[in-house]
């Protein structure tokens, strides 16, 4: 049995089967034998993208309330990745933690994963004028009659979610080859096989600064800011994939 120290935990390992190259993770009783390499998936270095607009210039949304989402709630959330990941990357070197310790972590790394994403599709899909044009509205009319249709739906799906937690995502599915709003409760929820087109962020953070409990009216300012130029080259990337 080999002992190796790992920071402030020091854990046993029987037999190891992982990669076997040094790395910086702790100090070895036996130096470059079986010492676990950090798992680039867990390497905890993601980097917060810039807003890819001016928030002084949105309609009916505040600078303040932008920046401050940006800077804590969508900042935070890669910070709380990093932090997940680079601990998902100890607890691999720890033979005896319990897999339901495990799988807590695991959890987060979803969460925390799922609020990333969209919270990046979220920023890049905002700083236009609203007004839908290209393939996705083509796909828009196929699916649901007109924009106006379409739009009552997704305000309705994001209305449902106000006062509480959530996202409301038009995605195009690639294996149904379907257009919906999916409704999500949390950043978990994603209908498998389905590629955002257009995210709206309905978690209270996203307009609570501006609107207090009146979350229809941030859906109204909202659907005046879509950048529909960006939800058009996604929809022609899903098509394009099919
Ligand atoms: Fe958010």
């Amino acid at each position: 049995m080999k002992t190796i120290a790992l920071g402030s935990a020091g854990v046993a390992l029987a037999s190891y089967s992982g990669p076997k190259t040094t790395s910086n993770a702790g100090s070895l009783s036996e130096p470059n034998s079986n010492a676990i390499q950090q798992l680039r998936a867990f390497r905890g270095e993601h980097q917060p993208r810039a807003l890819p607009f001016d928030p002084a210039k949105l309609k009916g949304l505040s600078e303040k309330l932008i920046r401050s989402h940006h800077e804590n709630n969508y900042t935070g959330a890669v910070k709380a990745l990093n932090a997940v990941e680079q601990r998902l990357d100890a607890m691999m070197k720890d033979k005896d933690l319990p897999a339901y310790v495990y799988g807590d972590l695991k959890r987060e790394e979803l969460v925390r994963t799922g609020s990333v994403i969209l919270h990046e599709y979220y920023f890049a899909n905002l700083g236009g004028d609203g007004r839908a044009a290209g393939s996705v509205l083509d796909l828009i009319k196929q699916w649901f009659g007109s924009y106006e249709q379409w739009e009552a739906e997704f305000k309705r799906t994001a209305n449902a979610l106000g006062g509480g937690s959530g996202w409301a995502i038009l995605a195009y599915n690639s294996h149904t080859n379907e257009l919906h709003n999916y409704w999500a409760w949390d950043h978990m929820h994603n209908a498998p096989m389905s590629r955002p087109l257009l995210v709206l962020d309905m978690y209270e953070h996203s307009y609570h600064m501006d609107y207090g409990a009146a979350a229809a009216k941030y859906v109204d300012a909202f659907m005046q800011n879509v950048k529909w130029e960006e939800v058009n080259r996604r929809a022609e990337e899903s098509i394009k994939q099919k």
